[in-house]
């Protein structure tokens, strides 16, 4: 039997509708939401992403504004700028386009952005918050895929997710994520050494690693959920880091690539910067 195919983008499209109501409803109690981005260089895969972002923000009624630097902006420059939107009340949402150029610390940049504007949840407060499980702004990437799971009535607890990949902007974030569900845990990366051992256990196979079909068939427990946030191009392709047609017989569920995890990531951007203005517009407590 085949298996479904979890469609991120028709998910993300019903969100963006009910956000956009929320969002007139928001505007007329208070002010539009306000979203910056902030692109460094001109990283081709960093300018689509920048402007599928800035163009979903558009479409519910958040206003959005890119504010672009070329590579060779120095470090005081781009925190000088942040410094400069964390003090603007027109801006509710502050996004860097990662990657940065190398001569840019990537953590004195991320702290410097105020956690309350952290639409991207990569702050350290917002990160700890999340793994205490306080109600707090969390990384879009998993936040979605969480999301599209739930959608699907996946059952996370008491089951085994196993993700490939150990990064801050997926694989970690999504470990916590899953674990406050009650999912059963493990991490793989680079240095794994029994990785077909591994993903064969998993219930749920999350993969963010950027390798082109990475995971294939005989990797994957039969009625897995699989899911790949894998963004690899080819010329005008593009391919996930699962082999989607070796694997759609095997698995119960699987996400393709594009318009499975992408169009999750974009619309959880735009539920964040929403949470992240009605929590700035929040009146003060007066005692
Ligand atoms: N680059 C790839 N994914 C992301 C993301 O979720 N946020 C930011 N800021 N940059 C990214």
């Amino acid at each position: 039997m085949s298996a479904i195919i979890m469609d991120g983008k028709q998910l993300a499209a019903q969100i963006r509708d009910t956000l956009k109501d929320e969002v007139a409803e928001y505007q007329n109690q208070s002010v539009q939401p306000g979203l910056a981005v902030i692109l460094v260089g001109n990283h081709p895969a960093s300018e689509t992403y920048v402007q599928a972002k800035q163009k979903a923000a558009l479409a519910v009624g958040i206003r959005s504004y890119l504010i672009r630097f070329a590579d060779n902006v120095s470090q005081g420059e781009l925190l000088a700028k942040i410094a400069q939107l964390n003090n603007d009340p027109q801006v509710n949402g502050i996004l860097v386009q990662l990657p940065l150029p190398k001569h840019i610390d990537v953590q004195t940049v991320i702290d410097a952005i105020d956690p309350e504007k952290d639409v991207d949840g990569f702050h350290p407060l917002n990160v700890g918050n999340m793994q205490v499980g306080k109600k707090t702004l969390l990384p879009c990437t998993p936040f979605g895929i969480v999301k599209l799971l739930k959608a699907y009535n996946i059952p996370l607890q008491g089951k085994h997710a196993v993700i490939v990949g150990h990064s801050h902007i997926v694989g970690r974030p999504m470990a916590t994520l899953l674990l406050n569900e009650n999912a059963t845990v493990s991490v793989c990366h680079a240095y794994t050494e029994n990785l077909k051992e591994m993903t064969k256990m998993a219930d749920i196979l999350i993969v963010a690693v950027g390798k082109k079909h990475l995971i294939t068939g005989d990797m994957v427990k039969p009625a897995a959920t699989v899911i790949d946030v894998g963004i690899n191009r080819e010329g005008k392709r593009i391919f996930g880091d699962c082999d989607f047609d070796s694997i759609k017989d095997i698995a119960s569920h699987i996400t393709p690539v594009p318009g499975g995890v992408g169009p999750m990531t974009i619309a959880t951007l735009l539920c964040n910067t929403l949470q992240a203005a009605r929590s700035q517009s929040k009146q003060p407590v007066l005692v």
